[in-house]
């Protein structure tokens, strides 16, 4: 046998077929229309950043183990992007001076981490990020969350099958530093041990604890605190109420639009405060869908000024996979509406020029490249999912007709030639 290349997409990569990319297309159209709705702009940036900008400032795990990493011909370092933060802190920095804040941006990377593929995770998905930046308002935070809903409302999504669970890593440091008394320096490790808390056995996270340096008493403790739902909210001390943005938000009339969760820490450098994920409600999909934060400084990685940012970015896979439990995924589009199909070789040019007259009112039409029997021909257009057909015959075409056949029940007219638009559009109505 011959020796041909592989099909098959590299590992944890996907080729998209037309169906699927049309049901991908609608859903997220409908999402950057609600996006824009809210006077989000879309942008975009290179694929390929200095490997530098996520070593600065992003999350260990990425930069350890997760890098798409190259050496140019020059010998810069450079990386796949993983996320899109970065690139758009960058971005802001390099045009700060002409823009006005706040900047409300959006943009649809594709994004590519080395992981293992598994439900929920392949090596290049694609992110849907929306970021404000310039404000340091809890409106920033309440506008972004009651974007999050009308989101998944445009998704025909009910309440009951998701939920947004939001924290902030103001009041988490406080929980941390001065109701456990841990030390300054371990408290990244502990809120990583914490963003593991729902993934692991009870036991394992024990033994990582102690490892840690935590004793039984404070890591029983942490389990209460963890579990204590808002009333948590009451003990925390009022200098970390009083500097937490999402006490703001806890204390407004958005407070329904969310659920406050301790154990919402997530795994990046750049966050400083409010901090949120959205879950499925199913077990099947256990997974965040997706989830974002404020970050206060990574602006400043490239600039002096002092721009904060708050966003969210939501993948493509979760996004699907949710849907598709629930199912809530639209129906793939058909290839055409109307097929112009002639009766004879001698009739192709006059079927391609009538195709070409229903094309410029609007409607989606394909005409056969080939001509074969009619018979045939219907059976390919019923398959391509046109509603309508258009049969163009030798008698009918020197009386000036056309027969139009409605492909669900078979019922067929004759039309003047000329009447074949308006007749089909009414037909597809
Ligand atoms: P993230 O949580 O790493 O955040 O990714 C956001 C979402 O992207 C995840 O919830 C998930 O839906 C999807 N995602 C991430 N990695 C994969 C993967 N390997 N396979 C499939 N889907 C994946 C960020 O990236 C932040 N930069 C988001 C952000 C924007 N924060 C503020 N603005």
């Amino acid at each position: 046998m011959a020796d041909y290349l592989p099909t098959a997409p590299y590992r944890g990569t996907r080729d998209f077929l037309p169906a699927e990319m049309s049901v991908r297309t609608e859903v997220f159209e409908r999402l950057y229309e609600v996006i824009e709705r809210y006077g989000y702009l879309r942008y975009d940036g290179p694929i390929l950043e200095p490997v530098e900008i996520y070593e600065a400032k992003s999350s260990r795990e990425i930069v350890e183990q997760q890098l798409y990493t190259l050496t140019d011909r020059g010998d810069r370092r450079l990386a796949l992007r993983p996320e899109m933060t970065p690139s758009v802190a960058r971005i802001i920095a390099g045009n700060a001076g002409k823009l006005q804040f706040p900047v409300r941006w959006y943009s649809h990377p594709n994004c590519h981490r080395y992981e293992r593929p598994q439900r929920g995770r392949v090596r290049e998905h694609w992110q849907i990020n929306v970021d404000v930046f310039g404000s340091e308002s809890p409106a920033c935070e309440i506008e972004i969350f009651e974007l999050i809903h009308d989101m998944m409302a445009a998704l025909r999504a009910a309440p009951e099958m998701w939920v947004l669970r939001v924290s902030d890593r103001v009041l988490l440091n406080a929980i941390l530093t001065t109701m456990l008394e841990i030390p300054a320096e371990r408290v990244r490790d502990v809120s990583a041990l914490i963003d593991r808390w729902e993934k692991y056995p009870h036991d394992q996270l024990g033994q990582e604890a102690s490892e840690l340096g935590l004793t039984d008493k404070q890591f029983h403790r942490l389990g209460e605190i963890l579990s204590a739902g808002d009333a948590l909210l009451d003990e925390l001390p009022a200098d970390a109420r009083e500097r937490s943005v999402l006490m703001h938000v806890l204390q407004s009339d958005a407070r329904d639009l969310i659920t406050f969760d301790p154990l919402i820490v997530r795994g990046f450098d750049y966050y400083t405060s409010t901090v949120f994920e959205v879950f499925d409600t199913s077990v099947e999909n256990r997974r965040s869908l997706f989830g974002g934060g404020r970050y206060a400084n990574l602006v400043g990685l490239f600039c002096a000024a002092q721009i904060p940012g708050i966003g969210f970015g939501m993948g493509d896979v979760t996004l699907m996979d949710f849907l598709r439990t629930h199912d809530l995924l639209p129906a793939p589009r058909s290839e055409v509406d109307v097929a112009v199909i002639p009766v004879g070789e001698t009739l192709a040019e006059p079927a391609r020029r009538l195709a070409r007259e229903l094309r410029r009112a609007g409607l989606r039409t394909s005409t056969p490249l080939e001509t074969r029997k009619l018979g045939k021909e219907l059976a390919r257009a019923s398959k391509a999912g046109a509603r309508v057909a258009v049969i163009v015959g030798q008698d009918e075409w020197t009386a000036g007709t056309v027969t139009i056949r409605n492909m669900v029940t078979g019922d067929q007219q004759q039309a003047p030639v000329g009447a074949a638009p308006a007749t089909v559009a009414t037909m597809l109505d």
